[in-house]
């Protein structure tokens, strides 16, 4: 009986160091001393020991027990400590990883070129005046010499909301607008950025919603000259301190002389695709204020004579970036988009 209980305690203390997990030293625990285990089995048998070997069987099958119970509990802690350490490994933060990248919103080229056209007018002392996009006829036309019926108003075809409302189909009526505001008292020295409409068919050239910029400049003795060297400036420092700039007689209602303004092509006057041989690109319309626009927006057109022009954010933006189809501004494919998304 010695011998077996010998030979017990012995397996199982190999079985105990040989558990990998708590679950395989639990099983080794209910196996070894569980109320069916084998040393429970020993003590059964004992009422057949005699008298004097009783007791001496008794002590040794508590020993057994003890180291088994001793080496279980050991082994617990061990394996609790491993358990614990891997968890630890498997859960760290390597603080060395580098960071998921953010990615980040860039201005719409739009923007970018509104933005740039604004900060070159305004550090040639303009403010930025704003008007609505749903505009009066009035504004629209009327107070630009555009009365109803007149030829001029069909290049400027517009969506109608009633016949006096309209979606505003140039950023000029801000410049009545402004001077109004100024009750006939100069000087008034404004660009005004915004949104306008046509009722044209959208194509790489077209699209029925664009942008502009209008500039108006009203004081005494202002000249023709006042306005070529505004734009000659403009035109250097929006392309390149190489450009020159042309003026070409041309048409609008609310300017007389009005003009055409080209700029010099990159191409140096050799000719090329984007000045189709020229040499020179269109850029904006311009012209002297008309007596009329100034008079009807209450300004004293006697003492007081003006220049204004207006141009189109995404012509300037083809022409600065080589794009070649207008709608690529809205359209908002990404991988347009990112190539201007510079963050400053
Ligand atoms: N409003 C004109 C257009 O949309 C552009 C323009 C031309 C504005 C001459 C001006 C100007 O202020 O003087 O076609």
């Amino acid at each position: 009986m010695e011998e077996q209980l010998k030979q017990l305690q012995a397996e199982a203390l190999e079985k105990v160091a040989a558990a990998a997990n708590l679950k395989e030293l639990n099983d080794v625990r209910v196996a070894y001393l569980g109320k069916k285990g084998p040393v429970t089995e020993v003590l059964k048998g004992m009422g057949k020991l005699s008298a004097e070997e009783r007791p001496k069987m008794g002590a040794l099958v508590n020993v057994v027990r003890e180291d088994i119970t001793k080496a279980i509990e050991e082994k617990q802690v061990t394996l609790e400590v491993a358990a614990i350490e891997e968890q630890l490994a498997k859960e760290s933060i390597d603080v060395t990883l580098p960071g998921r990248p953010v990615k980040a919103g860039g201005h719409h080229p739009l923007t970018r070129i509104t933005e740039e056209i604004e900060d070159l007018f305004i550090g040639m002392g303009y403010t930025i005046a704003e008007g609505p996009e749903v505009e009066q006829d009035y504004y629209n036309f009327e107070a630009l010499n555009l009365p109803k019926g007149h030829p001029a108003r069909d290049m400027q075809d517009t969506f109608y909301i009633t016949s006096e409302l309209l979606m505003r189909t140039h950023t000029s009526p801000v410049q009545v607008r402004t001077m109004l505001k100024h009750a006939g008292k100069g000087p008034v020295k404004i660009i005004c950025p915004g949104k306008v409409y046509r009722r044209d068919s959208d194509d790489a050239t077209h699209s029925h919603q664009f942008n502009q910029i209008e500039g108006l400049v009203v004081g005494e003795n202002i000249r023709m000259s006042d306005l070529k060297g505004t734009l000659d400036a403009f035109a250097k420092k929006m392309f390149g301190a190489d450009r020159e700039i042309r003026l070409r007689p041309s048409f609008f209602p609310f300017t007389e002389p009005s003009v055409e303004v080209d700029v010099s092509c990159m191409c140096g006057g050799k000719g090329c695709s984007i000045c189709k041989g020229t040499g020179w690109i269109e850029v904006l319309g311009a012209g002297m204020v008309h007596p009329n626009v100034l008079e009807m927006a209450g300004f004293d057109s006697t003492k007081y004579s003006g220049f204004a022009f207006g141009m189109g954010q995404e012509r300037i933006a083809m022409l600065k970036y080589g794009i070649d189809d207008i709608r690529h501004f809205y359209t908002n494919d990404l991988r347009f988009l990112q190539q201007f998304s510079v963050h400053e």
